[in-house]
């Protein structure tokens, strides 16, 4: 048996969680659990944005199935998921889009993994003001973050059987660090000539995920670039909902879901937690059981095939437990 480390979060977290960890019970997954509440309510009650205690059982476990968490906007603490990213060097954030036969979108076609460099450029919030009227924030780019990255984009392509690996930048402007990326990327490509590569820059790469979405394969980018247009490839494939996402490091590994906190459903029992179920079949798939990730994955099928109780993001009346129960029936 495998202990996972759980956070809660904020918003819809706590709910979605409940309804995940019920239905890795009920599929008799081999994890046992150590539950931590985190984050910005956290911090209300009790003055820590991550307990030290929390911190200790992903350290121990070093597998962490992570609700999302409210950052404050324009003010306030720093992520906290930039923070665990950092801390625990998750530089490999893997996020697939896969468009389900059972959720109607007009890209029924769609089979993207983004590779988003999860450590650094603007994302990591290095900013100075130089006077009261001006503000400067660092781009940092290194070969080593890229060098790595790239490389397991390219592996996994090998791995998993998949055809091309496009580099998305904005070296035609940034061409001291996005160049450097893809500078890498080239050098990195020349070591898999078995899969093919290309570069797109990132303003015309989002005009041809709407327009020509089954053209892209594997996507490999700098950190800020990764973090919106996989935001773009959940709209794809239904929306914010259905994608999971990893964050691998050599020694630690997150598994959440793409999306926020939600606050502006979070209580209504509505939110659908099926990203971060999938996130939680890719914890399965990573530690090797992924019998149980493929009998939980065919139940959601099931459900979302049969269209009696989803959640209102994929046009549905059900609340996350109606969903969650049928989920569970399936299983049974
Ligand atoms: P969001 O992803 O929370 O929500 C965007 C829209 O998608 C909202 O209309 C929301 O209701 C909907 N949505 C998101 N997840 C859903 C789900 N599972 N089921 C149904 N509908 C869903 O983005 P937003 O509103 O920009 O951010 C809210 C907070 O979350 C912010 O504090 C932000 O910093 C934080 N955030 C945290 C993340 C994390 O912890 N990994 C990731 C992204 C944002």
């Amino acid at each position: 048996m495998k202990t996972i480390t759980v956070f809660k979060g904020d918003g819809i977290g706590p709910e979605i969680t409940d309804a995940v960890i019920a239905i890795l019970q009920q599929a008799h997954a081999d994890l046992d659990y150590e539950f931590f509440n985190v984050g910005a309510a956290e911090y209300e009650r009790n003055g820590a944005l991550i307990p030290d205690a929390a911190f200790a059982s992903f350290e121990k476990t070093r597998l962490l199935l992570k609700s999302p968490i409210t950052t404050p906007i324009g003010k306030g603490f720093r992520s906290l998921n930039v923070t665990l990213r950092n801390k625990y060097d998750l530089y490999a954030n893997i996020r697939p889009a896969k468009a389900n036969a059972a959720v109607k979108t007009p890209f029924p076609n769609v089979d993207i993994v983004t590779f988003r460099e999860n450590t650094e450029d603007l994302y990591v919030g290095v900013e100075q003001a130089i006077d009261a009227d001006t503000i400067h924030a660092t781009k940092i780019i290194t070969r080593k973050a890229s060098e790595r990255i790239i490389r397991d984009a390219f592996a996994y392509a090998v791995k998993n059987g998949r055809k091309k690996v496009t580099c998305v930048h904005k070296a035609n402007i940034l061409k001291m660090s996005d160049g450097l990326f893809l500078s890498v990327f080239h050098d990195i490509a020349k070591e898999f000539p078995a899969v093919e590569s290309d570069d797109k820059i990132v303003d015309n790469v989002c005009m041809q995920l709407v327009m020509r979405p089954e053209t892209f394969d594997i996507i490999v980018t700098p950190n800020l670039y990764g973090d919106i247009i996989s935001d773009l490839t959940s709209g794809l494939i239904g929306g914010l909902g259905l994608l999971p996402s990893m964050n691998l490091g050599k020694d630690y590994a997150m598994f959440e879901a793409v999306h926020g906190s939600a606050p502006d459903i979070a209580g209504k029992h509505i939110a659908n937690p099926t990203a971060l179920l999938w996130s939680a079949c890719m914890l399965l798939d990573h530690i090797g059981d992924t019998e149980t990730a493929a009998r939980i994955r065919r139940a959601v099928d099931t459900v979302l095939s049969a269209g009696m109780t989803l959640t209102p993001d994929l046009g549905g009346k059900a609340t996350t437990e109606e969903y969650c129960r049928s989920i569970i029936d399936v299983l049974q």
